[in-house]
């Protein structure tokens, strides 16, 4: 009989609780993702498929936290094509549990409560590429389903096995497969530049590959890294907040390329607004890569809420001068390249850049973090080959950096006794690395009548305390995703909107937070 009773509250109170707070597909557009390009680790170009399993994302987890890398924005994280999960007789995807004992609802879970947010990967197709894992074709929904159970934040979807299938179609029921599932997911197109989704994406997904593979597992490969940049820049114009290019995972910091090249290679990426998915083996990154990874000022270019995609204005000889990206505070970012093989000195003329000749400027350099200036004119830079300057250009000597969002945890778990009526607290504590104190956050009106949020600011950090009443509940699990907004003081543009879990358990137990 008590199991019973445990069975149907949980029937009824589980479901219930969730459906209070689903957003409708209208919401579900409106989700605010990946208004600045999505940060994170991807383990595909360091290890392929092997060996992806479950120690091996959460040492990189560990390595994400111990690095710094999250202190500064690198956020999403989880499995590639690494064998995750199969389809059972039912049709219906299960974890890969030799892999990943802990199911993919666990690790999500362990990111999470790390402060990060979890990555999946599926196919668009058949199977995946390897065919190790089965791909969703038509089972878009069920899928798409399983995914949001898992607490999936961002989903890449590959090409593969897609034989006769059209890539705008395919890609759009996925999107609509996603939305109607309920849980905000950032959407990752991976078709390759195939079906041409730069014309298309901005209303279907979050960001597009537009073209093939960066290299083969554990290879860096400068040269096509170059090839990509130069067909990633042609389509300046398709990149917005919300919308962006993804010209592949990074290699920086891979075997074989020189910190000059790291220091190019992340400055382009940067300059590309393009999504910053570290690709190296981040548990024996060198001081030099991870100071290169982690340089705040840059990625603060590439986190800036305008969102626009540098491109190239001018070629000195080999030498390229990219500008066009214009900065949340009246800035412009410009980049130096010299592919080369001798040191360049090159001129950067105002005009280049959209200032009258005689405007006064102040240059910061990304890289040295030195101001310089008032300059009239231009300046003159001598580049290294394959290096670069990156340079902030401004009217005035400060040089701000764009709110850039860390969380101590993305799960919040209470545990209650239904027996007594009592208050339950857990908070979610978000920082800013913007120079800015933000307004508070704000969050989404419609929760569950058991939840209250409140926000409170310390600085740079607010807390946002979440309250729960135990009155009236009964036995059962509770869930609610909460939403928070913000917008960037400066320019006035919104902010990616923050999402993360309360879980409530109610038992005949002691009240208290579940033990993390
Ligand atoms: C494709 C993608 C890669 C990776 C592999 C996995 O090649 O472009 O990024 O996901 O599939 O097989």
């Amino acid at each position: 009989m008590v199991i019973l009773s445990i069975i149907i509250a949980f029937l009824f109170s589980a479901p219930l609780s969730w459906a209070q707070n689903q957003p409708s597909a209208v919401e579900a557009a409106d989700n605010r993702l990946a208004l600045t390009p999505p940060m994170g680790w991807y383990p595909w170009n360091e290890f392929g498929q092997e060996p992806q399993n479950e120690k091996l994302i959460k040492e990189m987890v560990e390595a994400v936290v111990s690095s710094g890398l999250k202190e500064v924005g690198y956020t999403y994280i989880g499995p590639d094509e690494g064998i995750c999960f199969s389809r059972d007789a039912s049709g219906k995807l299960a974890s890969n549990l030799a892999r990943y004992p802990s199911g993919l609802r666990g690790l999500g879970d362990y990111i999470h409560k790390r402060g990060l947010k979890y990555a999946l990967y599926t196919d668009a197709g058949t199977h995946t590429c390897s065919k190790a894992m089965p791909g969703t074709r038509d089972h878009e929904h069920e899928d798409m389903a399983a995914f949001a159970a898992w607490r999936a934040d961002y989903l890449k979807v590959d090409w593969c096995n897609t034989k006769g299938q059209d890539v705008a179609r395919t890609y759009t029921t996925l999107r609509d497969a996603l939305y109607a599932a309920g849980r905000p997911i950032v959407f990752s197109l991976c078709s390759w530049g195939e079906g041409e989704p730069w014309k298309w994406g901005a209303s279907v997904g979050n960001l597009w590959r537009t073209t093939g593979d960066i290299c083969s597992p554990g290879k860096a490969d400068w040269g096509n890294a170059m090839k990509i940049v130069a067909a990633n820049e042609k389509l300046y114009q398709a990149a917005g907040p919300g919308h962006w290019n993804d010209p592949d995972m990074m290699i920086a910091g891979m075997d074989g390329l020189s910190e000059a090249q790291n220091r190019s290679f992340f400055s382009l990426w940067c300059m590309m607004a393009a999504p910053l998915m570290a690709g190296n083996d981040l548990r024996k990154m060198t001081p030099s890569t991870a100071q290169i990874l982690t340089n705040l000022e840059a990625i603060g270019i590439n986190q800036d809420p305008l969102g626009i995609q540098g491109r190239i204005v001018r070629r000195d000889g080999q030498v390229e001068i990219w500008a066009g990206k214009r900065l949340f505070d009246g800035s412009q970012a410009v980049l130096v390249f010299n592919p080369g093989v001798a040191p360049a000195q090159v001129q950067v003329a105002w005009p280049d850049i959209g200032f009258a000749k005689s405007t006064m400027l102040y240059v910061r350099d990304l890289w040295t973090h030195r101001t310089t200036g008032p300059h009239t004119g231009g300046i003159t830079t001598t580049v290294a080959p394959n290096d670069v300057a990156f340079l902030r250009i401004s009217r005035t000597s400060a040089f701000p950096v764009p709110p850039i969002i860390v969380a101590d945890t993305y799960q919040v778990s209470l545990r209650g006794s239904g027996s007594s009526a009592r208050k339950l607290e857990g908070t979610v504590t978000l920082k800013t690395n913007g120079s800015d104190e933000l307004p508070l956050w704000k969050v989404q009106p419609r929760l569950p009548a058991w939840l209250s949020v409140a926000v409170t600011s310390n600085g740079k950090s607010q807390t946002l305390t979440n309250t729960v009443s135990t009155a009236g509940l009964k036995q059962g699990f509770y869930h609610a995703l909460v939403r928070a907004d913000n917008t960037e003081p400066v320019s006035g543009k919104p902010i990616s909107a923050l999402y993360y879990d309360v879980d409530l358990e109610i038992t005949g137990g002691v009240d208290g937070r579940k033990g993390d």
